[in-house]
């Protein structure tokens, strides 16, 4: 609690009090969502005290804050995988971090295997529920009162009205949006044709190597999340290619607009501009 405090503060510090509304994680391949927003600061994750420290990436992530459609925003620019070897406690200290920075929401954005038949490469899913497949949990240990209950409540993780209102917008402009389960698995290897087909068995419709940790632990802290998975890859008997990381990206690439606009169209509908200072 007190390294989550320091990072707090010191962020507080560092951005002049900014006030964040909502927070943002973007995924594998949808940094572009940052190129929308008037940044007014951006802070490299290893100048914050306490928080995970890159190990291979060649450049740190950043968290930047500014506006988005006029929204106050928080935006984590790169996240932290379990496959990299950080506990689940530093996985989501950045969002209990945001949450102490008061947002109210949380928006997650994720690539992932599509395991519907319905799917394409390059559909978003909107995610409505999911199947946690990690081998462990960020609450696991000693529960922190001061976040949150012991069993926190996951009968209704992803916001009902949210995923409403992201139906809306896609039909209205005509965006290929689907909806389902997203399980989490560990990786960092891609799943075998027999994985796919249990993973598809077991009820999901998606499958991604990120997204559950964090959300579990904004439940936790009762923050309201919506997420969405852009589809890079199919994993369907008779459509499963050999899976390389130049084609994720660019099949998330290819889907990042749309994702950009959903997300930006929905942060509009959550409640009014904050004020400008004169
Ligand atoms: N499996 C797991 N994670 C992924 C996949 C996949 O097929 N595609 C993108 N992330």
């Amino acid at each position: 609690m007190q390294q989550l405090q320091d990072a707090t503060d010191y962020l507080i510090q560092q951005t002049n009090s900014f006030a964040p509304v909502y927070g943002i994680i973007l995924g594998t391949g949808l940094g572009a969502l940052v190129n929308d927003i008037d940044i007014q600061y951006s802070i490299p994750y290893d100048e914050i005290p306490h928080f995970p420290v890159s190990t291979v990436e060649s450049h740190s992530g950043k968290l930047i804050f500014g506006q988005l459609a006029d929204r106050a925003v928080v935006v984590m620019q790169g996240r932290f995988h379990y496959y990299e070897g950080y506990s689940m406690e530093q996985v989501v200290f950045p969002i209990r971090v945001m949450k102490m920075l008061g947002i109210q929401k949380l928006f997650v954005s994720n690539a992932a295997g599509g395991l519907n038949p319905d799917f394409n490469t390059s559909d978003l899913m909107v995610i409505t529920d999911h199947i946690n497949l990690q081998p462990t949990n960020p609450l696991i240990g000693t529960n922190k009162d001061a976040l949150g209950p012991r069993f926190p409540d996951m009968s209704e993780v992803y916001d009902a009205a949210m995923i409403q209102q992201a139906r809306q917008i896609a039909i209205v402009n005509g965006l290929p949006v689907k909806t389902g389960v997203y399980v989490s698995v560990p990786g960092p290897m891609l799943e075998t044709k027999a994985e796919y087909r249990y993973l598809s068995l077991i009820g999901a419709d998606a499958v991604g190597m990120s997204t559950v940790p964090e959300i579990i632990a904004a439940r936790h802290m009762e923050l309201p999340c919506f997420a969405v998975s852009v589809i890079t890859d199919m994993c369907v008997p008779g459509r499963i290619k050999k899976v390389i990381l130049l084609d994720i990206l660019e099949a998330a690439a290819q889907a990042e607009p749309s994702m950009t606009f959903l997300i930006k169209e929905l942060i509009k509908m959550q409640g009014p501009p904050v004020e400008k200072e004169m």
